[in-house]
């Protein structure tokens, strides 16, 4: 279960003080057994599109939904950008239509998610109350017309967000079609307004942080530079390059913000929607860290998110890292709210994922743990910006080519669905990841080739390659289910997540830090102790000095010999039995023949310490240490390069999911005879072609991993 943070808790009364809702910490739901994914009487895996009837004669919905119908969709979330005709005019509500469209939806056994429609407030209100537009760090009010333009922080504005969701949940939230809600539309931008209403907040905020300025000022240093704050309203909104201090802060105020601005909403709908129905919200996968995920999801049911691949072809481990992110937050599985239906129209080149590519990217969402899959649109209006993008039918109303794939897609997760009910992705391997620390590397990265992305994704290549599951957790999640976790970078550790990592390498798992680990405090100040701080003595090492590299260097020891590029630490250590695995040839003079990785044996597990970014056939040999001195195994067995393998486990037994993302066939060996479920066949051995996709079941092992339980 995750703990209630000091961070909720503050927000708590700190928003609450403000007349805002306050943040309610719920505990994720994942004890019972059927994930919040899987819907009561629907199919457990869904698909669906995001249709949008209000752009459409009401004589034509009907024809939408038989055709979604005959496509074997059976999920349409509709509403998001519908405010000014649910709310023609100010306290004037019209949800006739709506209850049309969801009628006939039901008609048609197309199962409703109502989106609150608060990313695009109706021009009557925005024009009679300019105080709800964000005004930019620029000092410009941002303009009608586009969306995302309310401001979060607007009191004003949130008596009117919470006011249409609490009219739609009046009318909706008993109706028996809707079987769920999404908040506002992916406001992982996390889009600020730079006022004073927003920065009043913000001093409000640190007050109930801080109590006194004495205390800010000191966690924040503030006597560099002359910054010390004698009152509270002398404190900036900090726009481009600030104090650390004071940017962490900010942060985190903007995920209290968003989450209490959620909050506002959530409760509206609670107050007169079935518990039945779900409440998510869209986020966008991994690279977006306008807020820290981990507390905004926290009271929604599940986490959605919109999986765009933009420009070029699905890369398996990108999405598969966002993927495993966003089941990461709640630890549950999730849902692909919006995914592109060939291209879109927002990269720089809108290429259309290949013939194919499309239902193999479906399956990955689900081998990583999806249980719906909508894409993004049916159709697209006939104005607006964005009428050229992917859709499932043209501007005549007619299917375009890409429908037949998505219909075949949705008929195969139709008849497989009951092989994946109450199923989810078990790993033994988990990544760390922490807003915080990404925030904080990034704003002084020290060298611009410090690319936090690149550094995680060759560690996932590595360890997926040879685990086939991986999940990526935040640093304070609960970890006792795996054998081997790894922190690529996790820069803030203060003492009770350093006390809670030692502990699980106490218990029997190996814990792996890579370079920049171990660096400050939760004030985003260094620690004054030798890195990675309280990790140093478990460790029996220290960092005794890093370096921005300008070129490669060599690196060779007992896990192979390769190249470390951009970062390298000096490793000393300091305790009998640390071990040194890899040792730096020459390069600056002060690293030359230093230990480069060191570990040591901790209580029942191992501490290893990476002092550098290793090249990737490095990180292959090194992940290969990690893992068989961690007794991992794979999740499925042996594939050629290539072929992606999933598994999902439920009591019904196990189920993967084999994808061949090569341009060329492959053949793929199974492990033993397993049931192929898409051509219903025994198989020992499958002949997968470009984008081929495999689905096979074993029924339930004794010696399965654990399900973990929160
Ligand atoms: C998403 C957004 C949708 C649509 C789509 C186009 O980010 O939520 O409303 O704009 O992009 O790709």
């Amino acid at each position: 279960m995750f703990k209630v943070g000091a961070r909720s808790l503050l927000s708590l009364v700190v928003l609450s003080c403000l007349a805002l809702v306050p943040i309610l910490s719920r505990p994720c739901d994942s004890a019972t057994q059927t994930p919040p994914t899987q819907l009561p009487g629907l199919n457990a895996l869904l698909m669906g599109a995001d249709w949008y009837p209000e752009q459409w004669p009401e004589e034509r919905w009907e024809t939408d939904l038989q055709m979604m119908e005959a496509s074997h969709l059976n999920v349409a979330r509709i509403a998001e950008f519908a405010w000014s005709r649910m709310e023609p005019s100010e306290g004037h509500y019209q949800f006739d239509w709506l209850n049309h469209a969801v009628r006939l939806a039901e008609k048609h056994h197309v199962a409703i998610v109502l989106g609150t429609p608060t990313a695009a407030p109706p021009a009557w209100l925005t024009q009679k109350y300019p105080e709800t537009l964000r005004l930019e760090a620029n000092g410009q009010r941002v303009t009608h017309g586009n969306r995302a333009h309310g401001s979060v922080t607007s009191v004003k504005y949130r008596e009117f967000c919470q006011r249409i969701a609490e009219e739609m949940a009046k009318r909706f939230g008993h109706d028996t079609n809707v079987v769920g809600w999404q908040i506002d539309n992916e406001y992982g931008y996390a889009l600020m307004s730079y006022n004073d209403e927003a920065r009043q907040q913000f001093h409000a905020w640190l007050k109930a942080k801080y109590k006194t300025l004495d205390a800010l000022n000191e966690h924040w240093t503030t006597s560099y530079w002359s910054q010390t704050y004698d009152d509270w309203n002398e404190i900036p909104i900090p726009v481009g390059e600030h104090n650390p201090g004071l940017m962490l802060d900010w942060q985190h105020f903007v995920t209290d913000a968003w989450a209490s601005y959620q909050q506002n909403q959530i409760e509206a709908i609670r107050a007169h929607a079935d518990p039945r129905q779900f409440i998510t919200g869209n986020f966008m996968g991994y690279k977006f860290s306008g807020f820290d995920h981990y507390i905004v999801a926290r009271p929604l049911t599940f986490v959605a998110w919109d999986d765009y691949v933009g420009t070029g072809h699905l890369d398996p481990d990108t999405n598969g890292i966002s993927h495993d992110t966003m089941r990461g937050l709640k630890r549950e599985n999730i849902w692909i709210i919006e995914t592109q239906p060939g291209s879109v129209n927002w990269s720089a080149l809108n290429n259309s994922l290949d013939k194919g590519e499309v239902r193999a990217m479906a399956w990955h969402d689900v081998g990583h743990g999806a249980d719906e899959v909508s894409y993004w649109q049916w159709r697209s209006a006939l104005n607006g910006q964005e009428e050229i993008h992917g859709t499932l039918l043209g501007p005549d109303g007619k299917p375009v080519p890409l429908l037949d794939e998505v219909a075949t897609t949705a008929k195969e997760f139709a008849s497989l669905q009951d092989a994946f009910r109450d199923s989810r992705v078990v790993s033994e391997v988990a990544i760390l990841n922490d807003y915080d620390s990404h925030w904080a590397i990034d704003w002084q990265k020290h060298t611009e080739k410090y690319d936090q992305f690149a550094i995680l994704k060759n560690y996932y290549h590595a360890l997926r390659t040879i685990s086939q599951s991986i999940d990526i957790v935040s640093a304070d999640a609960p970890l006792d289910q795996y054998k081997l976790v790894v922190a690529p970078d996790l820069y803030l550790i203060p003492k009770t997540r350093a006390e809670h990592l030692e502990e699980f390498a106490k218990n029997g798992g190996h814990l792996v830090l890579g370079p920049r680990s171990g660096v400050k405090d939760e004030f985003n100040a260094l620690l004054p102790i030798p890195q990675p701080g309280y990790l140093a003595e478990p460790l029996g090492a220290q960092v005794e000095q890093y370096y921005a590299l300008e070129k490669s260097i060599p690196a060779s020891g007992r896990l192979g010999q390769g190249e470390i590029s951009v970062w390298a630490e000096r490793l000393k250590p300091n305790a009998p039995d640390t071990e040194v695995l890899l040792t730096f040839g020459p390069s600056n003079g002060w690293l030359d023949g230093r230990p480069a990785i060191v570990s040591r044996a901790y209580g029942r597990g191992r501490i290893t310490y990476i002092g550098g970014v290793l090249d990737s056939s490095l990180m292959q040999s090194v992940a290969q240490w990690m893992s068989t001195s961690s007794n991992i195994s794979p999740a499925f067995g042996v594939v050629p390069e290539g072929i992606e393998a999933n598994r999902r486990m439920g009591p019904k037994g196990t189920v993967y999911v084999l994808i061949n993302f090569k341009t060329q066939g492959q053949t793929v060996a199974l492990p033993h005879v397993m049931r192929s479920l898409l051509d219903q066949k025994e198989a020992s051995k499958l002949e997968l072609p470009p984008y081929g996709v495999a689905v096979l079941a074993d029924p339930p092992r004794r010696d399965a991993p654990k399900q973990p339980r929160l």
